[in-house]
C-alpha cells in the first residue's frame, strides 16, 4: 500500500494535507509513455554498467512493456498514494516483476534528472505539432492571400487610413510573424535537444553509467555538461512558454482584425456558418467567436509565461520542488494552442473577403496625399514643400467635402503651380499600388515574390 520512494529516515507517514499538496499525478500523468521509455534507457545502462545480468535485464524490459501496454490500455492507472508520476510507475512495475528486480531499477537515477528529461521529450512532440497546426494557418493565409490577388484595400496606421495595400500583402503580414514562430520552434529544438539523465539529484552518478547513450535512445543528441545544470535549469521550458505565448499574441492581433473586419461598419469579411455562433436571444446574431476566444486565449498563454518566469526568479540552484511548478503553465500552454489552432485556422480558410467594398474605401479618407508628395519629389520638389504642398490639397477636399481626385486641374494649379494636370497618374488606387515596387513593397508583382517566398519557406519545415 506504501508506495513512496521514500520513507526510511522518517517515523510515520505524510499528513493527508501534505499528501494532497505533494500529488502531481492529475498532470504529470501525462508524462507515463516517456518516463517509461526513460527507464528503458536506463536499465540498459545499468546493464552496461555491470549492475544487472542479461537475464535481468530482459526480465526488466519485458517488465516494462507490459506496464507500457497497461498504461496505454488504462488498466494501470495512479493512485491517490502514489505521489507522481515516477512513484506510480514505481509501483507498477513492481507489481509486474516483483520487488527483488524492481527495486533495481532506480539505482543512479533521481526524480530530479528523470523529470528534467521527461519535460523536453513531452515538449519536443508538442513543438512539432504546434508547428505543424501553425504552418496549417500559413497556409490557409497564404491562399486566402492568393485567392484574393490584386485586390486592394485601405491601409492603416493608427487604424486611421493611411495608404492603399493589397489584401494579399496584408494577410502575408500576418503569415511572416507566423513563419517566425514556427522557425523558433525549431530553434528552440536545438536547445531541449540535450538529456538531463545521468546528472541524478544533482551531482551526477557514482555508478558509472552512460548518460550519452541514455540521451541517444531518449532522441537526444547530447546529454548536460553540468548534473546541476541539468536539474536545476528550466530556461528552455519558459522559452517554450515564451514562443507559445508570442503564437498567441500573433493569433491574437489577426483576430481582433478578422471581429473589427465582420462588423457592419467594415463589412469587410463574412465568416463561414461552421466557424461563427448565434445569439441565443438575438436571431440575427453571427459571431465571430472563433476570433474572440484567440484574443482571450493569448491572455491566458501571456499568463503561464509570466506564471513560470516568476516561479524561476529567485531559486537557489539546484532543485527544488517549486520546480514541479514548472508543468502545468506549459501543459496548458501546448493544450490551448492544439485546440485553438485548428478551430482558427478553419475561420481563415473559409473567409468569404467583400472585395468590392475593401476597393471602394481603399482610397478614401486622402490615403492617396502621400502619392502627391512623392510623385512631387519625383519631379524634385523638396520633400518638405512636397508635403505641404499635398496638405494643401487635402485642405481644400476636406472644406469642400470631397476626395483627392475629385480636384480639377485648376484646383491644382491654383495650389502649386508644382501640381500639374499628370498628377492624376498616381490618384488611382492601381497607380499607387504599382509605384511601391520596391522590395517588400505593395507593388502587384512584389506581392506575388513575396508569396512565392513565404510558399518556399512553409515548404521547408
Ligand atoms: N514531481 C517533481 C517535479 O515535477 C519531481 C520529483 C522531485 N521530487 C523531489 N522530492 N526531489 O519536479
Amino acid at each position: 500500500e506504501v508506495t513512496r520512494l521514500w520513507g526510511g529516515r522518517f517515523a510515520g507517514g505524510p499528513s493527508e494535507a501534505l499528501a494532497r499538496l505533494s500529488l502531481s499525478t492529475h498532470f504529470d500523468w501525462r508524462l507515463a509513455r516517456h518516463d517509461i521509455a526513460g527507464s528503458r534507457a536506463h536499465a540498459r545502462v545499468l546493464h552496461g554498467a555491470g549492475l544487472l545480468t542479461d537475464a535481468e535485464l530482459a526480465a526488466m524490459l519485458e517488465g516494462l512493456d507490459v506496464l507500457a501496454a497497461d498504461v496505454a490500455s488504462g488498466a494501470f492507472t495512479p493512485v491517490l498514494a502514489d505521489e507522481d508520476v515516477h512513484t506510480a510507475l514505481e509501483r507498477g512495475f513492481m507489481e509486474r516483476v516483483g520487488p527483488e528486480l524492481g527495486g533495481r531499477l532506480r539505482a543512479g537515477r533521481s526524480r530530479n534528472d528523470q523529470i528534467a528529461t521527461l519535460v523536453r521529450m513531452y515538449l519536443r512532440e508538442q513543438a512539432r505539432a504546434i508547428a505543424a497546426e501553425v504552418l496549417d494557418l500559413v497556409g490557409a493565409l497564404i491562399d486566402q492571400a492568393h485567392a484574393n490577388e490584386g485586390v486592394a484595400m485601405p491601409g492603416r496606421t493608427h487604424l486611421q487610413h493611411a495608404q492603399p495595400v493589397l489584401l494579399a500583402h496584408h494577410l502575408m503580414a500576418h503569415a511572416w510573424p507566423l513563419l517566425r514562430d514556427v522557425r523558433r520552434l525549431r530553434d528552440w529544438d536545438r536547445r531541449a535537444d540535450v538529456s538531463a539523465y545521468g546528472s541524478g539529484a544533482l551531482a551526477g552518478s557514482s555508478l558509472g553509467l552512460d548518460p550519452e547513450a541514455v540521451a541517444a535512445e531518449l532522441g537526444f543528441s547530447a546529454s548536460a555538461e553540468n548534473s546541476i545544470d541539468g536539474t536545476a535549469a528550466r530556461d528552455v521550458v519558459a522559452e517554450f512558454a515564451f514562443v507559445t505565448a508570442m503564437i498567441g499574441v500573433d493569433l491574437s492581433r489577426l483576430a481582433e482584425e478578422v471581429i473589427l473586419w465582420s462588423t457592419k461598419e467594415f463589412s469587410f469579411v463574412t465568416l463561414d456558418d461552421a466557424f461563427a455562433t448565434g445569439s441565443s436571444i438575438m436571431p440575427q446574431k453571427k459571431n465571430p467567436d472563433i476570433a474572440e476566444l484567440a484574443r482571450g486565449k493569448s491572455g491566458r498563454l501571456v499568463g503561464d509565461l509570466a506564471g513560470l518566469l516568476t516561479t524561476l526568479k529567485g531559486l537557489p540552484l539546484a532543485y527544488n520542488r517549486d520546480l514541479q511548478e514548472d508543468k502545468e503553465p506549459v501543459f496548458d500552454a501546448a493544450d490551448t494552442l492544439t485546440l485553438l489552432l485548428p478551430a482558427f485556422t478553419g475561420m481563415v480558410a473559409t473567409l468569404t473577403v467583400n472585395r468590392d467594398r475593401m476597393a471602394e474605401l481603399a482610397p478614401q479618407g486622402f490615403s492617396l496625399a502621400t502619392d502627391i508628395a512623392e510623385w512631387l519629389v519625383r519631379r524634385r520638389v523638396p520633400f518638405r514643400d512636397a508635403h505641404e504642398i499635398a496638405g494643401a490639397c487635402v485642405r481644400v477636399c476636406e472644406e469642400r467635402g470631397v476626395d483627392l481626385p475629385d480636384l480639377t486641374d485648376a484646383d491644382f494649379a491654383a495650389i502649386s503651380p508644382h501640381l500639374g494636370p499628370d498628377v492624376r497618374e498616381v490618384l488611382t488606387v492601381e497607380g499607387s499600388l504599382a509605384s511601391r515596387s520596391g522590395k517588400g513593397g505593395t507593388a502587384p508583382a512584389r506581392v506575388e515574390e513575396q508569396l512565392e517566398q513565404a510558399r518556399a519557406e512553409a515548404a521547408e519545415h
